[in-house]
């Protein structure tokens, strides 16, 4: 992506559909009996990937991209096995784990490995099924699942993992009898999939909350659902906004989803206007350097921490930025140093020291929200920035380039070679 900075940012975007909703959502439809058409469904490489690894186990996969719709028929899968070549693509390919092996009572899942942002382990939903009375084996790089009829019981989370309460939530559907899930993760996207499952039948109470009681039920129907629109994509162009000093408008998102964030972008010095369908920020000069900690929701979303930095290189003053959800998520700091902000990282925490001006450089994105966190400094900085590989861009923003031109952003995707 090559960017010219130095232009404020202004007009309305459209925010798509969430990614880490759309993928546990679309995973549901294995728990279904017939056809389930979701609306709102982003066109990412994320997206693209789960339809493959879903149509490879049979499901019929009829993914409209230019309309956001997939339609998913659950009821030609043959097969309950997620191959190493797809689970390593993208991780969010373990969701299919309970499912699988709530509705056909065996699942052969590649273990993830790592990632670049931390070793991200699965112990928490193994452990899970566990409780719900499935036989766990690891062989061969692969996790072996069975279990006759899994039985609701209690689980309480060592920690309110977000995907460990989605997977096991999909798991206690079909189990017999109650379960409560204690612990659980409260994000908006677990409340999403909870919606998306009791269009299906499911009985489900408390999403949102830490506790999740499920009574299970023998089978599912089918069901129509739209996705929750992408608080982090909303969050990004917000950020954009505000450090180019502009007044951004994103429509199609409800504020309460990223409050945690507006009362810092407000902390650091911008006006904020909140809606049931809108966030519109209006930036007053210079952020004023705000310290943030990243958390669980409803805590400050870890994917929202490398983009309030990119804001952060230009405040007034200095800001602790602390990554307290995974363990190696600082990896945009060294390549934002290079477009002359100045960044010291100290264990869990990076000290940003705000700088007047960035300049424009060759950068390079290593994860999906580095990506973001680069393009928005290169939006602040002096002259032209290019991001290289920023295919992990295209794993979670849909058409970022031209919702930033509409906003009147530099900016154009060119070949590498
Ligand atoms: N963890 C374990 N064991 C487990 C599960 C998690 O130790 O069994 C640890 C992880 O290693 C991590 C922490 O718990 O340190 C939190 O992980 P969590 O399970 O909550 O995250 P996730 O489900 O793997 C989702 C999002 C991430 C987002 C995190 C936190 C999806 C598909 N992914 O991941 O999104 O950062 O929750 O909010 O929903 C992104 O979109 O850029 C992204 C990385």
């Amino acid at each position: 992506m090559k960017i010219v900075g130095g232009k404020a940012l202004q007009g309305s975007v459209e925010v798509s559909g969430a990614k880490n909703a759309a993928l546990p959502v679309l995973v549901s439809a294995i728990l279904a009996n017939g056809p389930c058409t979701f609306e709102r469904v982003p066109d990412l490489m994320d997206i693209r990937t789960l339809a493959k690894l879903l149509a490879n186990m049979g499901m019929k996969v009829d993914f409209d991209r230019a309309a956001n719709r997939a339609v998913l028929d659950p009821t030609s899968i043959h097969s309950q096995e997620a191959p190493y070549e797809l689970v390593k693509t993208m991780r969010a390919s373990v969701f299919v784990l309970g499912p699988l092996v709530a509705k056909y009572g065996q699942a052969k899942v590649s273990l993830p490995g790592g990632c670049a942002i931390g070793a991200r382990p699965i112990n928490y939903h193994l452990t899970g099924l566990e409780k719900l009375g499935a036989e766990i084996q690891l062989e061969e790089g692969y996790v072996l699942a069975r279990a006759k009829r899994l039985v609701g019981n209690r689980v309480a989370f060592e920690y309110p993992s977000v995907g460990a309460t989605e997977n096991i939530l999909m798991a206690a559907v079909l189990a017999k009898g109650e379960s409560i899930l204690e612990n659980c993760a409260k994000e908006p996207e677990i409340v999403d999939l909870a919606r998306a499952l009791r269009a299906m039948g499911a009985h489900i109470e408390g999403e949102g909350t830490e506790t999740i009681r499920v009574q299970g039920r023998d089978t599912l129907g089918s069901c129509a659902h739209q996705v929750i629109g992408d608080r982090i994509e909303a969050g990004t162009f917000l950020s954009a906004g505000f450090a180019t000093g502009g007044a951004v408008r994103v429509n199609g998102i409800d504020s309460e989803f990223l409050e945690p964030v507006l009362v810092k972008f407000e902390e650091a010095g911008a006006l904020i206007e909140r809606g049931k369908e809108f966030i519109a920020l209006q930036s007053r000069g210079r952020p004023k350097a705000t310290d943030v900690t990243t958390l669980p929701h409803p805590g400050f979303p870890t994917d929202m921490q490398a983009q309030f930095m990119a804001a952060m290189t230009i405040a007034d003053g200095a800001s602790v930025i602390t990554e307290t959800v995974f363990e190696n998520r600082f990896m945009h700091v060294p390549e934002l140093t290079r477009l002359g902000s100045d960044i010291t990282v100290r264990g869990k925490s990076a000290i940003v020291k705000g700088k007047l001006k960035l300049k424009g450089a060759p950068v390079m994105a290593t994860d999906l929200r580095a990506s973001a966190s680069l393009i928005i400094a290169g939006l602040c900085a002096e002259g032209e920035t290019t991001v290289s590989r920023i295919y992990h861009l295209d794993r979670g923003y849909e058409r970022m380039e031209t919702k930033l031109r509409a906003l009147g952003a530099d900016v154009e995707r060119v070949s590498e070679s």
